[in-house]
C-alpha cells in the first residue's frame, strides 16, 4: 500500500514513478530509519496512542528488519518501496500485521529524513575524526624519524629558505587537525532532533519532543518545525568541510607527486602504492597520488551540486531536498576511502634524505641569514638585504656560494662583515636562527611535534568518547 494513494484517481506514470524513487540509494539509511522510529513509538506510547503490547510488537518488528538486513549480503531489495520510510512501514505490516500502520501516527517523512540524515552524518564526522587521527599519527611518526634531516622549503616553487623535514610534515599535520576541528564544529550543530517537527507545523500528537531527542543523543529538539524539516545547512556545511579536507589532500599529492620526479627525486614512490606503464617498461607512476588529487574533485563536485539544489527552495519541505542525499553519500564515501591509504602511503614512503640535503645547502638559502648577520652587527635592514643581493650577484657571476666569497670581497660589500660571518651560513645555523614559536629551529620542531602528540590525543580521546 502507498503512503498517500487515498485522494488520486489515478495511478502513478511508471516511467515517473521508478524515477522519482529513493529506495535504491535511502536503504543505506535503514538503520537511523529503524533507531529513530524505535524512539518515535516510544513517544507515542507515552502519549497515549500505542498501548505497551502494540509498542512491544513494534519494537520487535522493527528489530527483526533490523536483522534481516544485518544478515543480508546484499543491499534490502524492494521494487515497491518509494523511499526507506515507505519500507520500513511494509516490511512492518507485513510482520506485525495492521497494527504497524500505527507507527505513522503524528508524524511525517519529512521530519524522518530530515533525522536520518543528522544521525547518518554524525556517524560519518566521528568516522572521519578517527581516520583523519590516524593519518596525523603517521605524519607525525615520520616527522619524528625524519631527525634533523633539512630540506628546501619553497615559495613559489622556488627555493626559499632550509627547513627541517619534520617541519614541513608538520604543516600537513596541522591542515588535518582544522579539518577534524571543523568536522567537530559541524557535529554540534547539526547534534538536534528534528522528530516531533511533522510535516512542517509541528506535531499533530502530543509527543514528548526531549524524549525523542534523548533517546538519539541528540543534544535537544530543533526550535522551528518549519525550519528543521527543509534545513539541509549540515549537509551542506559538512560536504564543504570534506572539500576543505580534499583539498588538503590533493596539495599533499600534487607536492608529492613533483617531490618524486626524477628532477627533485626526493621521494622515492612506494612501489605497493604505484603502477607502471604498459608501454615504456621503466616507468613507476604515483597513480595513489594521482587518484587523490582527482578524487578530490568528486567532493568538490558534490559540494558544488548541494549548494545548487538548496539554493532558492521556499520554505519548507521541496522534493528536491531528495536530490541532497547522493552527493552526500558521494563525498562521504570518497573521502573515507581516501584517508586510510593516504595514511599507508605515508608509512611507505621514503625520502631521499641525501638528496634533500644537498638540495637545501645550494641556491643561496642562506641569504636571508646573511643578512640577519649584518642587521644583528646594526645595518638597517633594507640596506643589509641590498648588499647580500649584491652578494649573491657577485656569486651568480663567479659560480659559487656565499661561502666561497672572501672576506675582502665581503668588506667591500660593508666593513661589518667579520671572520664568523661563514659560521651563521652552515645548514645548522641557518636553520637554528628560526628560533620562534612556530618556526624550523630544531628545538622548536621539537616542541611542534610534542605539541601535535597532544592534540592527537585529545582528537583520539574525544572520538573513542562518541563512539
Ligand atoms: N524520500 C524523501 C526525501 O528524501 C523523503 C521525504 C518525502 N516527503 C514528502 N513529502 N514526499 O526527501
Amino acid at each position: 500500500m502507498k503512503m498517500w494513494s487515498g485522494r488520486f484517481r489515478q495511478p502513478l506514470d511508471l516511467q515517473f514513478e521508478r524515477w522519482q524513487r529513493s529506495f535504491d540509494f535511502d536503504r543505506r539509511l535503514l538503520s537511523y530509519e529503524l533507531t529513530a522510529s524505535g524512539v518515535h513509538a516510544g513517544a507515542l506510547k507515552n502519549a497515549g496512542v500505542l498501548s505497551a503490547d502494540e509498542l512491544i510488537g513494534i519494537l520487535e518488528g522493527l528489530q527483526q528488519i533490523g536483522e534481516m538486513a544485518a544478515t543480508s549480503k546484499d543491499p534490502v531489495e524492494d521494487d515497491e518501496a518509494e523511499d526507506v520510510h515507505h519500507f520500513v512501514e511494509k516490511q512492518l505490516v507485513a510482520r506485525i500485521g495492521d497494527v504497524g500502520y500505527k507507527l505513522h501516527s503524528g508524524r511525517s517523512r519529512n521530519e524522518q529524513i530530515a533525522t536520518d540524515l543528522r544521525l547518518y552524518v554524525r556517524t560519518a564526522i566521528d568516522e572521519l575524526r578517527k581516520e583523519l587521527a590516524e593519518v596525523c599519527v603517521v605524519f607525525t611518526d615520520r616527522a619524528e624519524q625524519a631527525g634533523s634531516a633539512a630540506m628546501p622549503a619553497y615559495t613559489h616553487l622556488q627555493r626559499a629558505e632550509p627547513v627541517l623535514v619534520a617541519h614541513w610534515l608538520l604543516a600537513y599535520v596541522e591542515m588535518f587537525l582544522r579539518d577534524a576541528d571543523r568536522l567537530a564544529d559541524c557535529r554540534k550543530r547539526l547534534n538536534v532532533c528534528p522528530l516531533g517537527s511533522g510535516a512542517v507545523a509541528g506535531a499533530t500528537l502530543p509527543l514528548d519532543r526531549a524524549f525523542m531527542a534523548d533517546g538519539l543523543g541528540f543534544a535537544g529538539p530543533t526550535a522551528n518545525s518549519i525550519d528543521a524539516t527543509s534545513d539541509r545547512d549540515f549537509v551542506l556545511e559538512f560536504v564543504n568541510a570534506l572539500s576543505l579536507l580534499g583539498l588538503h589532500l590533493s596539495r599533499w599529492a600534487e607536492e608529492m607527486i613533483i617531490l618524486s620526479s626524477q628532477e627533485f627525486g626526493f621521494v622515492q614512490l612506494p612501489e605497493a602504492y604505484s603502477t607502471g606503464s604498459s608501454a615504456m617498461p621503466q616507468k613507476k607512476n604515483p597513480d595513489l597520488l594521482e587518484l587523490v588529487r582527482g578524487k578530490t574533485g568528486r567532493v568538490i563536485g558534490s559540494a558544488t551540486a548541494l549548494i545548487v539544489a538548496l539554493k532558492g527552495l521556499p520554505l519548507a519541505y521541496n522534493k528536491d531536498l531528495q536530490e541532497t542525499q547522493e552527493p552526500l553519500f558521494e563525498a562521504t564515501d570518497t573521502a573515507l576511502g581516501l584517508l586510510p591509504l593516504v595514511a599507508e602511503w605515508m608509512k611507505a614512503v621514503e625520502f631521499d634524505h641525501q638528496r634533500m640535503n644537498e638540495a637545501a645547502q645550494s641556491g643561496f638559502m642562506n641569504a636571508w641569514a646573511a643578512a640577519t648577520y649584518l642587521v644583528n652587527r646594526g645595518v638597517p635592514s633594507r640596506l643589509a638585504h641590498e648588499q647580500i643581493g649584491k652578494a649573491v650577484k657577485l656569486c651568480l657571476e663567479k659560480r659559487c656560494e656565499l661561502h666561497d666569497l672572501t672576506l675582502d670581497e665581503l668588506r667591500s660589500l660593508n666593513s661589518a662583515f667579520n671572520r664568523d660571518f661563514h659560521e651563521c651560513l652552515t645548514p645548522a645555523s641557518v636553520l637554528a636562527i628560526h628560533d620562534v614559536v612556530g618556526g624550523t629551529a630544531p628545538a622548536r620542531v621539537r616542541q611542534g611535534i610534542g605539541a601535535a602528540r597532544k592534540k592527537i590525543a585529545s582528537l583520539r580521546e574525544e572520538v573513542h568518547a562518541h563512539a
